[in-house]
């Protein structure tokens, strides 16, 4: 006879427990422990129960690559690792209200046209979604729609005919079981219902993409419990108020996963930004201290971002500090690298940085532009003109090398910059586009020298070490 058994399963990160609690012990999130029954049925055992024999096979077969379906949006089919895989499972994730909804709108009308898409809305009636597509333009492609949220109906739908070669659930947060007793969007319904949807798109080997919306935590509702479940997991994000969207592939069974694309929202939808980096300088002012044009790269791709620093004497016994799309640890490094081997003293004051344009940069490559807009904006003076600057810094003030070297460069002599501020080249120096100059900086002195005078070409000695 199985038996309800209640237990209390934490909504942020999944880990469940036997008692109620008002701190989930696990991931230490308050009020988010929610009851939720479940059946369990008695456990069998391995006695009695005859298997089947399992077919074995060796590493070396011969199997095709698996087809892909290819929307033609550039920026979606890359990051998915070149477009869907029949029969996978992909989840995109992101805050509500990014663009997640018109994004996969988007996706579908394009994949519609060979194979069949179906958009399953729980969020939004029939109307809304046609509403949403005439504002796309996109109203006249033969999507399928849906508004439902029962997982069982879908399932039951999907069985008959054909079923079509691409499907959304919009969001899976609003799908439910009826065989569970907890309410949609809990760990357990937000679990079981993805599993269902995802035996069926394998089953029936149909793309599969659910949408999830994002906690304030950064994780995906119902988080983790649903990024291994997937092939492929993706994460729409971007500043709210900022046209930029980056899409960033953080797991992908089907292919490399440091990809972005970047979109624009406009009022006809999201359109594909095919040269962000024209993009991320447009509104760029010249001849302003506090502000570095990096040269970084993004998956394959190199993208040129202005790096903003503030740096302000501060009233406070704290100084404050702020940053928006970097790391504030490696922050705090680099002014104490500043400190300690560059002999600039600027740790009391408040310090704001900023990654124009809502762009978040992972790439320690990123150091030697954040060192030199802090320097800039301390000392008040623009950095050279039309120059770019990358390189990671190491605790001892060296400037190390990164990788890529070449497609930086290359990306900075596009964009009409013609210098370059960068780490010491060993072995084959990368190729450089001719009129772009080169200037190596071993170390953090010899950038504060070289900004301090730029006639004096840094090549003073270094400020004793304190
Ligand atoms: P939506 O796709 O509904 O977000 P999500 O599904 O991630 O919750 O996007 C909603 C926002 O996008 C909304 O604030 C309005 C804006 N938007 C545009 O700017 N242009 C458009 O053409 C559309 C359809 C939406
Ligand atoms: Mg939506």
């Amino acid at each position: 006879m199985a038996r309800a058994q209640p237990r209390y399963v934490c909504q942020e990160c999944g880990a469940t427990h036997p008692k109620w609690a008002g701190r989930c012990e696990a991931c230490g999130a308050w009020n988010t422990l929610v009851e939720e029954a479940v059946v369990e049925a008695p456990p069998k055992g391995l006695a009695g129960a005859k298997g089947r024999r399992i077919a074995i096979v060796g590493l070396d077969g011969s199997e095709a690559d698996a087809p892909r379906r290819i929307t033609g949006i550039a920026e979606f089919d890359r990051v998915a690792g070149g477009g869907l895989v029949p029969g996978s499972a992909l989840l995109v994730g992101g805050d509500p209200g990014i663009g997640k909804s018109t994004l996969l709108l988007q996706v579908a009308a394009r994949l519609a046209q060979g194979g069949g898409a179906l958009y399953i809305s729980g969020e939004e009636a029939v109307e809304q979604v046609r509403m949403r597509a005439r504002r796309l333009g996109v109203a006249a492609s033969p999507v399928s729609l849906a508004a439902a949220t029962s997982v069982r109906d879908i399932v039951a739908s999907l069985d008959q005919g054909e079923p079509p070669a691409f499907v959304v659930v919009d969001s899976i947060q609003t799908m439910y079981l009826d065989s569970l007793d907890s309410a949609p969007g809990t760990v357990a319904q937000v679990r079981a219902s993805a599993q269902e949807l995802i035996r069926q798109a394998k089953r029936r080997g149909f793309a599969l993409v659910l949408v999830g919306h994002v906690t304030k935590e950064g994780t995906i509702a119902g988080p983790r419990v649903l990024e291994h479940m997937v092939d492929t997991v993706l994460y729409f994000e971007g500043e709210r108020g900022h046209q930029f969207r980056i899409l960033r592939a953080v797991k992908n069974r089907f292919g490399p996963t440091d990809e972005i694309g970047v979109f624009e929202m406009t009022d006809r939808g999201l359109a594909e930004v095919l040269n962000p980096s024209a993009l991320f300088l447009a509104d760029r002012q010249g001849d302003v201290s506090g502000a570095a044009v990096f040269a970084g790269m993004e998956g394959t791709r190199p993208m040129l971002v202005e790096i903003q620093a503030l740096v302000a004497p501060s009233a406070l016994g704290t100084p404050r500090r702020a940053v928006v799309g970097w790391d504030g640890g490696r922050l705090a490094m680099i002014l104490a690298v500043l400190d300690a081997r560059g002999g600039v003293a600027i740790g009391a004051n408040d310090i704001y940085l900023n990654v124009a344009g809502g762009l978040r940069i992972q790439e320690p490559a990123a150091d030697l532009a954040v060192a030199a807009a802090l320097l800039s904006s301390l000392s008040g003076r623009p950095l050279p003109a039309a120059t770019v600057v990358f390189g990671e810094i190491g605790l001892s003030g060296e400037v190390r090398a990164v990788s890529q070297t070449e497609q930086r460069l290359k990306e900075a002599g596009k964009l009409g910059f013609a210098r370059a501020l960068m780490p010491p080249q060993r072995g084959r120096r990368a190729a450089r586009p001719a009129d772009l100059d080169a200037e190596e900086i071993a170390t953090i002195a010899d950038l504060v020298a070289l900004l301090d005078d730029p006639a004096a070409a840094a090549r003073r000695p270094a400020p004793p070490r304190r």
